[in-house]
């Protein structure tokens, strides 16, 4: 039977299209280090899983669409902590902010509208995208320049009448980059020069490195009515499975109309909503010890992985990410190759190509993007995997 043409030019995700293949190298008895996706091996906090096992309704109910409103009303303070004038009116919940991000797609664009974002970006966007039938125009940041924002006139050329709107993620996945309060002006001014919209994901505030201040976009108030902010519980307590995470836009007519989205979805996850609202609870020491724990795994990662001969990566500020380019051929057929043909004594990595991180063909073919989401122990063990899978497949495929 004939599926939708819409559904056929949606991508498997390049993040997890390569799982088959790890599944059968953990058969074969080969230990998989996951840098393919943003798992953290961090402790969920246990005041969330205490939450869960206290949950004591005697039916789980649908909620309100809205989300329910004792966690709207307790993120405000959350905001306050970083200076940011957020109300619980501002705050749609989501199902994780790849919710926001759809309904955001969905509130701002008609189908065959554009949206501007620098590439390389976080893959799933393309399918947000394919869903509401809008268009992806890239501008293209580079690894010489640390990802930062590319020239503004770039992105002005790219401005048509079709354009709903320029959406960027800061600190980046899967760049690393953390915008500074000038790109963020930069843009925000184009985008009222134009009357557009700006969407920035921030799902990786407190996680910026070198002592660096996270710049929200949140605090442009006077550009307040066409900023939409994307959060997410998932990485800031590490509890990616409860899929919570919010949309938030001082513009009401955003707000009125991606509820109607909500509506039809009836509502967030009640459970998970319990457990976010318990993780706002978490003392600020646990998100300091957690920014500290992935900084030096970042300085653990790019320091081995700058050592293997031809692999070339930025330092990434922020997130846990970095884009690596490899001496290989092609970065996807070395990804398969180190889950299906290679390991060193027993053990190898699953890394995700970061072709499809790219709108614009051709470019991204030699990267991948690595998770630094383990610990260092582990992280030792898997640059000494990508250095030995290098070498086996320079020398087995590309017959150096
Ligand atoms: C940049 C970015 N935005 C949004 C999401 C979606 O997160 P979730 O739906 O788990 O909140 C992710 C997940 O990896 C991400 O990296």
């Amino acid at each position: 039977m004939q599926m939708s043409n819409r559904i056929s030019a949606f991508q498997c995700s390049p993040i997890r299209r390569l799982s088959p293949y790890a599944r059968d190298a953990v058969k074969r008895g080969v230990k998989v280090y996951h840098l393919n996706i943003g798992q953290p091996d961090i402790k969920t906090p246990p005041q969330v899983i205490e939450a869960v096992r206290d949950y004591d309704e005697t039916i789980i109910a649908y909620g309100n669409s809205e989300g329910r409103q004792e966690l709207r009303e307790a993120l405000p303070a959350y905001y306050a902590k970083y200076g940011l004038s957020v109300q619980a009116d501002d705050i749609l919940i989501t199902t994780g902010g790849s919710e926001a991000l759809q309904f955001a797609f969905m509130t701002l664009c008609d189908p065959y509208d554009e949206v501007i974002i620098p590439e390389p970006y976080y893959t799933n966007v393309s399918s947000f995208a394919h869903s509401a039938m809008v268009t992806l125009v890239p501008v293209t940041s580079k690894m010489e320049d640390g990802f930062a924002l590319p020239d503004i006139s770039e992105f002005e050329k790219r401005i048509t009448r079709k354009t709903g709107a320029i959406l960027v993620c800061s600190p980046n996945n899967p760049t690393g980059h953390v915008y500074t309060e000038d790109e963020l002006l930069q843009l925000l001014t184009l985008c009222e020069k134009h009357d557009i919209f700006l969407i920035v994901d921030e799902v990786y505030r407190e996680f910026c490195y070198d002592g660096k201040q996270f710049s929200s976009v949140l605090a442009f108030e006077q550009f307040s009515d066409r900023i939409i902010c994307v959060d997410s519980f998932s990485k800031r307590y590490s509890m990616c499975g409860s899929r919570i995470g919010a949309l938030i836009s001082k513009n009401k007519d955003v707000l009125a109309n991606a509820l109607k989205l909500a509506q039809a979805r009836l509502c967030p996850p009640d459970i998970e909503q319990v457990a976010a609202h318990a993780a706002l609870k978490t003392d600020d020491k646990y998100l300091v010890d957690v920014q500290a724990e992935y900084e030096k795994r970042r300085n653990f990662i790019v320091e081995g992985l700058k050592k293997i001969e031809g692999v070339k990566c930025s330092t990434p500020k922020g997130a846990f990410y970095l884009v690596a380019e490899l001496p290989v051929d092609d970065a996807e057929n070395f990804a398969t190759f180190m889950l299906r043909d290679f390991n060193l004594n027993g053990e190898t990595v699953m890394v995700a190509p970061c072709e499809d991180f790219y709108v614009t063909k051709g470019i991204g073919h030699k990267q991948v993007r690595i998770a630094y989401v383990l610990n260092t122990h582990d992280l030792e063990r898997a640059v000494a995997c990508i250095d030995a899978g290098l070498k086996a497949y320079r020398t087995q495929v590309m017959g150096e």
